[in-house]
C-alpha cells in the first residue's frame, strides 16, 4: 500500500525526500545524487561491464541476490546485473513517482515487455491482460502480436470492471492517451480493477504533472526517450513500482538483457534536473497554441485538457495541467493534415515527443498505423488528426509557422 507521507530515497545513499503531491522542484535536482562525499560533485559515469572479485564467497552471495531480482550485496558483478548510474537514476524516479523502487530499461517498449513477462504466471495459467484503448501504437501492437503469450481484452475506461477475471494479471492504460491526449480517470480505473494491479503509462505527464500512485496505480512507466531525456538524444524506459514487482521485473531484465546503458542513465538522470522548468514552459506554450488552434477556421477540433474543461485537471487533481502535447483535427481531413506536415518550417515533422523543439506527426499514418480501422475509429484517431509536441521555442514564432502551414493550398 502506498504511504502518502514522506518517502525517503531508497537504500540510504541519498538524503533528499519527495513528499506526496509536493510541488517542490528540489527532488528533481537532488534525488539519486547522494553519497558522493568529496569524490565528485556530479555522479561519475561507470562504464565497467565487469567488476573484480576479491572474495569468492561474498561475490556468490551478491550474484544470488542479483539473479533473483534483488540488489547487489557489495559487488556489482556484471553490468547486466547492476550499474551505479542506472541505480541512481532509478532511485530518483522512485522518489519522484512516490513508489519504493524503479527499474530502468533500454527503451519504453523494453520496460513494457518486461512488465508483461513478469505479470504472467510462470506456468502460464494466469496471463489475461486488460488494455484500455487507445494506447501508443507500439504498445497496442505488442499486446496484439501474441509474442508474449498474454491474452488481451480491450476495454474502455468505463468497462474495465466488466472484464476482470480470476486470471487477470494486469490492467494497462495511458493518461493522457497517445495520440488523442484524452485523460483517463486513473482512480476510477483502479477502483474497477479491484485487486488487479493497474499499470499507467505516464509518458505524456511526467511526475511533474501527475503521480499515478496517488490515484492507486501499482506501476508507472515512462518512455524516458520523451520528456525525461528531453533533448531527443537518448532512448530509455523506466517502471516505478513496489519491491515485489521490482524484484520480478529486475529478474526479467537480468535474464533478457534489456538494460539501460550507463551513459544513457547518466543523460536521463541529468535530464531530470531541468524537467519541471521544461514541462512548465512547454505546457504554457501548448495551452496557448491549443487555444489559438481551437479558434482557427481550418481546425475542426482540438484535444487538450484544461482546468475549465476537465475535473481531472488543476491543483491537487490527477493532473496539474494539460501537458505539453495536443492533438487537433483539420476540417480538410487527410489532405489538409498532410499539407500542414509538409509545409511547417520551424516545427519538425517527426514522431516522438517531449523534446525541446516542437514536433508534429500524423498518428493514423505513422505511430498508430498498425491499428485496424475499427480501433482507429473507436479511439478517435481520424485521418485529419495531427499530434503536436510543443517545445521551448517562442510561441509567436511557432504560431506563425503553424498558421502559414495551415494557409497553404
Ligand atoms: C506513451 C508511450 N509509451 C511508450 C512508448 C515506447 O517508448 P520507446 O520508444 O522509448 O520504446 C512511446 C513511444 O513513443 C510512447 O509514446
Amino acid at each position: 500500500m502506498l504511504m502518502l507521507g514522506l518517502l525517503v530515497l531508497a537504500r540510504g545513499s541519498a538524503t533528499v525526500s519527495a513528499s506526496a503531491g509536493s510541488t517542490s522542484d528540489t527532488p528533481y535536482v537532488h534525488a539519486g545524487r547522494g553519497g558522493l562525499g568529496t569524490t565528485a560533485h556530479i555522479p561519475p559515469i561507470d562504464l565497467s561491464t565487469t567488476y573484480p572479485i576479491p572474495d569468492l564467497e561474498a561475490a556468490s552471495k551478491s550474484m544470488a541476490s542479483l539473479g533473483s531480482g534483488g540488489h547487489p550485496i557489495g559487488n556489482s558483478i556484471y553490468q547486466r546485473m547492476h550499474n551505479p548510474n542506472v541505480d541512481r537514476f532509478e532511485q530518483a524516479i522512485a522518489a519522484l513517482e512516490l513508489l519504493p523502487e524503479a527499474v530502468a530499461f533500454s527503451s519504453g517498449m523494453a520496460a513494457i515487455t518486461a512488465i508483461l513477462l513478469a505479470a504472467r504466471s510462470a506456468d502460464g495459467s494466469k496471463r489475461h491482460v486488460i488494455g484500455i484503448r487507445p494506447l501508443y501504437g507500439g504498445t497496442d501492437s505488442l499486446l496484439t502480436s501474441g509474442l508474449l503469450d498474454v491474452e488481451v481484452t480491450w476495454a474502455t475506461p468505463e468497462t474495465v470492471g466488466e472484464h476482470v477475471r480470476a486470471d487477470t494479471v494486469l490492467v494497462v492504460c495511458e493518461s493522457p492517451v497517445n495520440p488523442t491526449c484524452v485523460l483517463v480517470d486513473i482512480a476510477a480505473v483502479c477502483k474497477q480493477a479491484g485487486s488487479v494491479p493497474v499499470l499507467v503509462d505516464s509518458t505524456f505527464s511526467t511526475p511533474v504533472l501527475c503521480q499515478p500512485a496517488r490515484c492507486g496505480a501499482a506501476m508507472v512507466i515512462h518512455s524516458c526517450t520523451k520528456a525525461i531525456g528531453g533533448h531527443g538524444d537518448v532512448l530509455g524506459g523506466v517502471v516505478a513500482c513496489d519491491e515485489q514487482w521490482a524484484k520480478k521485473i529486475r529478474r526479467v531484465r537480468a535474464l533478457t538483457g534489456s538494460n539501460l546503458h550507463p551513459f544513457a542513465a547518466y543523460q536521463l538522470h541529468r535530464g531530470l534536473q531541468t524537467l519541471p522548468i521544461r514541462i512548465r514552459a512547454q505546457q504554457a506554450a501548448a495551452a496557448e497554441l491549443a487555444r489559438r488552434l481551437s479558434e482557427h477556421p481550418a481546425v475542426e477540433s482540438v484535444s487538450y485538457a484544461t482546468e475549465a474543461g476537465s475535473n481531472l485537471v488543476g491543483p491537487g487533481k490527477q493532473m496539474a495541467g494539460g501537458g505539453t502535447v495536443l492533438a487537433f483535427t483539420m476540417t480538410g481531413g487527410y489532405d489538409a493534415a498532410r499539407r500542414v506536415m509538409c509545409e511547417v518550417k520551424l516545427v519538425t515533422p517527426a514522431v516522438s515527443l517531449g523534446t525541446t523543439d516542437t514536433l508534429i506527426q500524423h498518428p493514423a499514418g505513422v505511430t498508430h498505423r498498425s491499428l485496424n480501422d475499427e480501433a482507429k475509429t473507436a479511439g478517435g484517431i481520424g485521418p485529419g488528426m495531427l499530434r503536436l509536441s510543443v517545445g521551448l521555442e517562442d510561441v509567436e514564432e511557432l504560431w506563425a509557422d503553424l498558421e502559414r502551414a495551415m494557409r497553404m493550398r
